[in-house]
């Protein structure tokens, strides 16, 4: 089958692999009919390759229809159409029992001390073949397989494996009082989400980002725009913001950025340079010093009022970078983050979903592309072009 698969640095390339196969009983493959392109796989693309390998199968977006089943799956039949969501969870260890799927014990990676495995996503989340391929297979397929209904097109029901998700569960992080104020950073698919997420919540939502097309999504949603170089002619996102909150600052603020921010050109030479050592010497690097580019999350933290509540979806992967703690402490700051627990979120997503569109998916996706363009879109995401926010391709 085709597949699109990491080669090295800024390298992804659509190869023919072997089909995959059924494991265990437990398992199905299903045959991908759309699958998205995520920020976080473009951390794969440069920051996280020590932890990749030439030739793994990335992504982990997928939906489709299944092909076979194992002999001891029983929800599932050939032939339902089905999101699979990004964590590999096996749904009944004690983590998942308490809805903490991106924890699962059963797919806990030990070895790297991280939580469980995704789909397509390097040696640190069980380097498991991801979804921008023809086929996928599913493990524990009962508990992870989204059966959904056959009306409407993917676009409907495909971001249930992350975007809405991630996104939703931002917005329940965050915590906004009612009659709130919250400061989005960040307009890419998550931040844009969350955004619209948080003005249907009847909240005031202010988004910041650098590139003004992602800014207009958002603006269409009834939030607030602000672009980021405007901003910091005006002293700075928290200082413009305080200015129209009453001089306290947003109730809560949602870092949909992570460790690609602009901003923080010194912290980008570290990056690169961990990226080209040998991987022996690059992964305790990265594990142990502090190379993610902070900016947007010391926005955050300027920003949100004393007391008030930062959520953050944005990834970051440096393990030591120095916080300002001094500032978070003074301020009472409440910081919730983590990867999105997926299946805990999608039993209440999925009517807001059949009934109406009520976040827009359906016009979500600025483009839909055969696999084979996988390559070029990679390259449009990462640097913004072409007006490339979200790409679901259609293998
Ligand atoms: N927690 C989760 O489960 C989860 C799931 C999906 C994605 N993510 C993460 O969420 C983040 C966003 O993902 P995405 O798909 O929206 O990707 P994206 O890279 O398209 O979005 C990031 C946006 O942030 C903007 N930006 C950069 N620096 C900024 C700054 N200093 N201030 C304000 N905006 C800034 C960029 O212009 C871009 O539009 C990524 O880090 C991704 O890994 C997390
Ligand atoms: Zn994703
Ligand atoms: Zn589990």
């Amino acid at each position: 089958m085709l597949a699109v698969t990491w080669q090295g640095v800024h390298d992804m390339q659509v190869s023919e692999v072997p089909d995959p196969q059924i494991e265990e009983p437990t398992d199905a493959i299903i045959k991908i009919t759309s699958t998205g392109l995520c920020g976080s796989d473009l951390h794969l693309y440069e920051t996280l390759a020590p932890f990749m390998e030439a030739g793994d199968v990335v992504g982990h977006e997928p939906m489709g229809i299944v092909e076979e089943v194992g002999a001891g799956v029983t929800n599932l039949r050939v032939g339902d159409r089905v999101v699979v969501p990004f964590n590999v969870c096996c749904g009944t260890c004690w983590m998942c029992r308490s809805n903490l799927y991106s924890q699962c014990e059963t797919t806990q990676n030990h070895e790297h001390g991280t939580g469980a495995s995704f789909f397509g996503y390097s040696k640190l989340y069980g380097q498991v073949p991801g979804g921008q391929a023809e086929y996928l297979r599913v493990p524990f397929a009962d508990f992870m397989s989204m059966k959904v209904p056959h009306e409407h097109a993917d676009d409907r029901f495909l971001f249930l494996s992350d975007v809405l998700p991630t996104a939703w569960q931002a917005l329940q992080y965050a915590d906004v009082p009612g009659g709130g104020t919250l400061l989005v950073l960040g307009a890419g698919p998550i931040g844009d989400m969350a955004a619209r997420m948080g003005v249907q919540a009847g909240h005031r939502v202010i988004s910041v980002d650098r590139v003004a097309e992602r800014l207009g999504r958002v603006k269409a949603f009834g939030a607030e725009p602000v672009h980021l170089d405007d901003a910091e002619q005006a002293g700075g996102v928290g200082a413009l913001v305080r200015e129209s909150t009453g001089g306290r600052g947003p109730d809560a603020v949602i870092d949909a950025v992570g460790m690609e921010a602009h901003g923080s050109p010194a912290a980008t030479l570290v990056q690169k340079f961990v990226g080209l050592l040998p991987d022996a010497v690059a992964e305790p690097m990265m594990k142990k010093a502090g190379l993610d580019r902070l900016a947007a999350l010391y926005t955050a933290i300027d920003a949100v009022r004393r007391g008030g509540t930062i959520s953050i979806s944005g990834v970051y992967g440096g393990a030591a970078d120095p916080m300002p703690m001094m500032q978070l402490f003074d301020k009472q700051v409440q910081l919730r983050m983590g990867q999105a627990n997926v299946r805990a979120w999608t039993d209440d997503l999925l009517p807001m979903l059949t009934e109406e569109d009520a976040f827009g998916v359906d016009a979500f996706a600025t483009h839909h592309l055969p696999l084979t363009e996988a390559p070029a879109a990679y390259e449009h995401f990462q640097k913004k072009e072409e007006g490339m926010v979200k790409v679901v391709f259609q293998p």
